[in-house]
């Protein structure tokens, strides 16, 4: 028999971190992604995951120029996936956050710590304290001195954190996690390196990730990134060179590209050329690390 009385709250049911929907936004689109967890396979699974385009300037250098588009996207994309979490984890693009790694001294309280990162904070940050959202985690000791810890400052300006807020509280959505983008992405990949040779210890790893505009380079050791690298190479310059090889609209060109129907001579002529470029970026960003 069920018991009849659902109003007692089902404490026990509650997870430490709240159900919440991975939210990725960025310059050609709005992506949005639920896992849940395996505990079998000791990692995660895909269960719902949604792609809705955005108009071509609604978001640039990870700026939101048309919140109204872009919340309407989100509105979309979140319909589609069917789900019913309407908690969402954004994060920011690098550019838009100042992070530093400083040292302070082992075995402070709580609130002497917050009072010593603000003021170590001043110091690295160009803006007023009251213009940013300030956040630091307490990396571990020192590697040099063990009176001391590491701990990691990220401030970025009040407005960037809000619009995004914004835009998901205008689509249904409740933002209960700002992250930014390339820890998000070393936190991802910690969970894949496992399947690596040697569950990748000790090894560089490079993470290339080709965007619309910008292809990103990320060099990763042990968990952390020894090394990141900004390129302006990415699809959209693919698409740029169909539409002047075949006299397309921009539309037309992203479309064709997508789902084919181009002319034979697009692979040999087109395609090959603008895959040999970017394999030469990423030789180059590799061959900066290395210097
Ligand atoms: N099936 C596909 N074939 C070729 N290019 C694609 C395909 N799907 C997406 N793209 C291209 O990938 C780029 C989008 O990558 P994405 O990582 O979503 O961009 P960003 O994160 O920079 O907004 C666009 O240039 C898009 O045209
Ligand atoms: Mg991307």
């Amino acid at each position: 028999m069920i018991k009849g009385n659902f109003d007692i709250p089902l404490d026990f049911l509650q997870t430490s971190t709240p159900p919440m929907i991975g939210v990725d936004i960025s310059s050609s689109s709005v992506k949005m992604l639920e896992l849940s967890e395996a505990p079998k396979k000791n990692g995660f699974v895909v269960e719902r995951y949604a792609i809705e385009p955005l108009p071509s300037d609604a978001v640039s250098d990870g700026n939101i120029n048309n919140l109204e588009a872009v919340s309407e996207a989100l509105q979309r994309a979140w319909k589609r996936m069917g789900t019913r979490i309407r908690n969402v984890s954004l994060a920011l693009p690098a550019a838009a956050v100042i992070s530093k790694k400083i040292m302070l001294p082992a075995g402070l309280r709580e609130d002497d710590l917050e009072y010593q990162v603000e003021s170590e904070a001043n110091q690295y940050i160009p803006f007023a304290l009251d213009e940013v959202n300030l956040d630091f985690q307490v990396l571990g000791p020192s590697p040099n001195n063990p009176e001391e810890i590491e701990v990691l400052l990220a401030a970025s300006r009040k407005a960037n954190v809000e619009d995004r807020v914004a835009a998901a509280q205008t689509a249904g959505l409740k933002a209960v996690v700002m992250d930014v983008e390339p820890y998000a992405a070393e936190a991802a990949f910690n969970q894949i390196s496992s399947q690596l040779p040697a569950g990748a210890e000790d090894q560089c790893i490079a993470v290339v990730d080709i965007g619309a505009s910008v292809m990103n380079v990320n060099v990763l050791r042990n968990g952390q990134s020894v090394y990141t690298r900004d390129q302006q190479v990415g699809g959209n310059q693919l698409t740029q060179q169909i539409q002047a090889a075949f006299g397309l609209t921009a539309e037309e060109a992203e479309a064709a590209k997508r789902n084919g129907g181009l002319p034979e001579n697009y692979e040999s002529d087109v395609l090959a050329p603008f895959r040999e470029n970017v394999a030469m970026e990423v030789a180059r960003a590799l061959q900066f690390f290395f210097t």
